[in-house]
């Protein structure tokens, strides 16, 4: 294996940090390594916001669900969903962006996301440690306040960074052959590769949970599954002036 596939490999979400601040230096390269994830037509329709600043990031911990390690790291960065430049962009051409559409919301939003991955990865390259925050998304109006987001802008996740204090167990991942279909779509394997990762889990369930917690994974998801989440999202990205369309 070579050291990209076993850096890779070895991903595990760091939630403890330490307060050492993050050399300018690598922070540059972790944001140019996120520029440079293929995108979609070049349109780079995202932006994220780097959050160093003690009572924001309070804030953001707050309203992200009390989750205490966005105070605890050195910077948070939110990657947003950005179709505002584009419209800028269009506007210099005296052009309207049709902004509103799913397709567009489908980019920016997937183009934020590989922008966050490459950064994640280049971040874990560094020494230092991350965990996605999708909390970012629980009270997101009060969010892109704080944040003054624009219109046509959206935070889809946040991201703790800073050097690990912690090492956490690696979380198992489903059966390849659970995600992965040959020539095309297989549902014939599917409850065979649920039951192989709960059974392949349950340590890793029990360790983590230092022997109190014995759900399955399909336990864990089904009630998961069971209640929507976030139903204010819709109304708030429309709001935002995306997918009206
Ligand atoms: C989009 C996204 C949002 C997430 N949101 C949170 C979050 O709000 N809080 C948290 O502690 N972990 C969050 N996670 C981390 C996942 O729980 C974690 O990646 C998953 O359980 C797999 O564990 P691992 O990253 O250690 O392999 C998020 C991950 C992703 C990709």
């Amino acid at each position: 294996m070579n050291d990209p596939i076993r850096l890779l490999q070895n991903h595990r979400s760091i939630r403890k940090f330490l307060t050492t601040p993050i050399e300018q230096e690598k922070l540059d390269a972790i944001l140019h390594s996120g520029q440079m994830a293929s995108t979609s037509s070049n349109m780079q329709a995202y932006s994220v916001i780097g959050v160093t600043d003690a009572e924001l990031k309070k804030r953001l911990a707050l309203l992200c669900g009390n989750q205490a390690y966005i105070e605890q790291c050195p910077i948070f960065l939110v990657w947003c969903a950005d179709l505002h430049r584009l419209s800028a962009a269009s506007e210099m051409h005296g052009t309207e962006a049709q902004t509103d559409t799913t397709e567009h919301f489908i980019i920016a939003t997937v183009d934020a996301a590989l922008a966050a991955q490459n950064a994640a990865v280049a971040a874990e390259s560094l020494g230092l440690g991350i965990v996605y925050i999708g909390g970012i998304r629980n009270r997101i109006a009060e969010v892109a306040e704080l944040l003054k987001l624009p219109v046509l802008v959206y935070p889809v996740f946040g991201m703790c960074v800073g050097y690990p204090d912690q090492t956490p167990l690696m979380r198992p991942r489903l059966p390849l052959a659970a995600i992965f279909h040959q020539e095309t779509y297989h549902t014939d394997n599917e409850l065979s590769a649920i039951n192989e990762y709960d059974e392949t889990t349950r340590e890793y369930m029990l360790a983590r949970s230092e022997g109190r917690a014995n759900r399955s994974w399909s336990e864990q998801m089904a009630e998961r599954m069971a209640s929507p989440s976030r139903l204010h999202m819709q109304s708030f990205l429309m709001k935002q002036g995306f997918l009206r369309k």
